[in-house]
């Protein structure tokens, strides 16, 4: 089996493309663009390992994509790659909706021109909106986006859906919660609490901290979508959540206390546009299809993850002053970029 990952020197898919070589016997070929987002020192583990390549380009070029598809002929696409933060997609939307959309548009056509046995669209509970309590978002709620990221991940997700419906393109798509755990970028919740309350500095809660998001941690995510990978209908969707909605100020109070450091450091800022209230999400369907579940409860994992911030400052600081971005240069010398 060889697989295609867009977007694995990422967060999440770093976690997958770490867990694919290290668990399977797969091969595993990564395209990434390298943005601020994809950091190449997530994957030193799997350097240098014969299983895995490494392919500097960008989804969006259909000519690049296509000729990765000619010389590798993977079995699978497992789609990560995205501009992932709803307060950059804010600032600056048009980037998120080249990627977000036009990408996975350029993905799915080259997938279909190819056919490729199995795409996997990596999505997100955000497409569902905010939902009301006491109601879990299950796979048949509407899609209700709000913010230019979840806006550009429910369209891309309606592509997907087509390329299934018109061209019987072999399209799974999951929508995960919140993801937490090691190696995620200092700009989203949790990492961000974590470095900032390290280094004493403010802790930024937006409106009234009263938010509710469901945490799922970066493993169990992964197996999930291995789940639902190998085991998914064509066609379907799937939710992937942690099965543990909290309110950002239970989060942050968490992390102040897992690390030591006084609530004083919380600041109450101005609160996000758009703001979603609440997101929460039934697994139900892929826990009853494939026997998945999310095995990490919250407390271990986040303790886990403040662990790993305070054992890899190093990482931290290179990424807080884009030093790590070197490391591309430094290891691969420009000798995989694709055409
Ligand atoms: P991330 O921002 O950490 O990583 C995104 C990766 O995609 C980076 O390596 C980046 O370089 C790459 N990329 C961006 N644009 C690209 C392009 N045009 N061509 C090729 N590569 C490109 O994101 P993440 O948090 O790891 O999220 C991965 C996926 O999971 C996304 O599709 C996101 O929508 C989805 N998701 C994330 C979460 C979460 O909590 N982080 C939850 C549910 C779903
Ligand atoms: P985030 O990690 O950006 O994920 P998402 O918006 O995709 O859910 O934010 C998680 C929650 O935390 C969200 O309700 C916004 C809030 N938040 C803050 O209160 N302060 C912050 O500095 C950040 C980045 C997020």
């Amino acid at each position: 089996m060889k697989i295609l990952v867009t977007g694995g020197a990422g967060f999440i898919g770093s976690a997958f493309v770490r867990m694919s070589i290290g668990e399977t016997d797969w091969r595993v070929v990564n395209l990434d663009k390298l943005t601020y987002a994809g950091n190449l020192e997530n994957l030193a583990a799997v350097d240098g390992n014969e299983r895995y390549r490494f392919v500097h380009g960008d989804i969006c070029d259909a000519r690049a994509v296509d000729s990765i598809l000619s010389e590798e002929k993977p079995d699978a696409i497992v789609h990560f790659a995205a501009e992932s933060h709803v307060d950059r997609s804010i600032l600056s939307p048009e980037p998120v909706i080249r990627t977000n959309l036009h990408g996975t548009f350029t993905m799915l056509d080259a997938a279909r021109s190819h056919g490729t046995a199995r795409f996997l669209h990596v999505s997100t509970d955000e497409v569902y909106g905010s939902v009301a309590a006491p109601l879990d978002a299950t796979e048949k709620f509407p899609l209700n986006p709000s913010s230019p990221y979840s806006a550009s991940k429910a369209g891309s997700d309606l592509l997907a859906r087509a390329y299934f419906v018109t061209y019987r393109l072999p399209v799974v798509v999951t929508r995960a919660s919140n993801n937490y755990g090691p190696y995620q970028f200092p700009e989203k919740l949790i990492p961000l609490m974590i470095a900032n309350a390290m280094e004493n500095r403010a802790l930024p809660v937006y409106g009234d901290g009263m938010q509710v998001r469901d945490w799922l941690y970066v493993e169990d995510h992964c197996r999930g979508i291995l789940a639902a990978l190998e085991k998914g209908r064509d066609g379907e969707v799937y939710n992937i959540g942690g099965n543990r909605s909290l309110p950002n100020l239970e989060v942050v109070r968490k992390v102040l206390s897992l690390a030591g450091k006084p609530e004083s450091l919380i600041e109450y800022v101005t609160d996000r546009p758009g703001h979603d209230r609440r997101y929460a999400l039934s697994s139900e369907k892929l826990m009853g299809e494939t026997g998945w579940r999310p095995e990490m409860d919250f407390e271990t994992g986040l303790k886990r993850t403040i662990e790993w911030y305070a054992a890899n400052s190093p990482w931290v600081a290179r990424v807080r002053s884009g030093e790590y971005r070197a490391y591309y240069e430094k290891n691969y010398g420009g000798r995989t970029v694709a055409r």
